[in-house]
Order: structure tokens, then C-alpha cells, then sequence
């Protein structure tokens, strides 16, 4: 069979691109450790607030992990648990959310935290304030009347 040099140029192109993509995905979800955000981890959306870690909303100093500071917030129409926090600069904080009734958004402006939280799932993200100074938390997904007047606050102190 005769295939045209272009051609070969070109199939031998199209299958390294796709060898590079695949090694880079593999290589960034393996070894790297690049996840989805966790929706594997689960809370009964009626039993929130006797559950452990939501039962105690608010910033915990925690030892032996990856992180110095686990920070809970339990979302409600129209309200976040804590409706305020302050967070230690440079600290290393593994953020845990969830809500107790509709589907709310956590969206921390003038940072990339941005989660969706869901009934049902627990929403979690590691991240380092490294910038003193307020932070306003808003919803971010539609959940009713109140959903303008859904805000929270982090004030990262020094
Ligand atoms: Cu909660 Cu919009």
C-alpha cells in the first residue's frame, strides 16, 4: 500500500500530539496528583448540623495533615455558617463546605476559590491566603429570593 508523504507527515503528527496529551494528562492526575474537585465525599443534606465537621462551622487548627487549618461552612438559604471568619496570613487552610438545602455557590472573590456546593456532597479545597485583607464569599448559583443577600466573609489577618 503506498501512502503519500504528506500524509505520513501527517498521521505520524496527528499520533504524537495525542501521545503527548495523553502522557501530559497521566503524568499531571498521577504523579501530580490533579483531581477533579471531590464529589466522592458524601453528608446526609438533613443530619448537617450534627455531623461532624459541620457541626462546629468555623476555623480549626488541626494537626499532623497537609494543612495547618481546616475551614467549615455550612450554606443555607440565605446564609452562610460562619457569616464571618478571620484566617491567620500564610496559613495553609484546607476549606470543607456543604449545604443543607439547595444547590449554592462559594465563590471567594479576588481568589480561585470557587466551588459549587451541592445537597448531599461535601466540597473541599487547599489553599494558602497569602494576601492580607477582606474577602467577600458570595453564591455564585441561583437558590431563590435571597440569593443577592447570600455573602459571608474571610478577613486574612497578620
Ligand atoms: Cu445561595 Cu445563591
Amino acid at each position: 500500500m503506498h501512502i503519500h508523504k504528506f500524509e505520513k507527515i501527517w498521521l505520524i503528527f496527528g499520533v504524537t500530539t495525542l501521545i503527548i496529551f495523553l502522557t501530559v494528562i497521566g503524568v499531571s492526575a498521577f504523579y501530580l496528583g490533579n483531581q477533579p474537585p471531590s464529589c466522592l465525599a458524601t453528608v446526609n443534606p438533613e443530619n448537617v448540623d450534627t455531623t461532624a465537621p459541620f457541626n462546629e462551622p468555623g476555623l480549626k487548627k488541626v494537626e499532623g495533615k497537609e494543612w495547618d487549618y481546616e475551614l467549615v461552612f455550612v450554606a443555607s438559604a440565605f446564609s452562610y455558617n460562619p457569616g464571618q471568619v478571620e484566617v491567620p496570613l500564610e496559613a495553609k487552610v484546607k476549606v470543607i463546605a456543604t449545604t443543607k438545602d439547595v444547590i449554592h455557590g462559594f465563590e471567594v472573590a479576588g481568589t480561585n476559590i470557587n466551588m459549587m456546593l451541592e445537597p448531599g456532597f461535601i466540597s473541599e479545597y487547599v489553599t494558602t491566603f497569602d494576601k492580607a485583607g477582606e474577602f467577600l464569599i458570595v453564591c455564585n448559583e441561583y437558590c431563590g429570593v435571597g440569593h443577592h443577600t447570600m455573602t459571608s466573609k474571610i478577613e486574612v489577618i497578620e
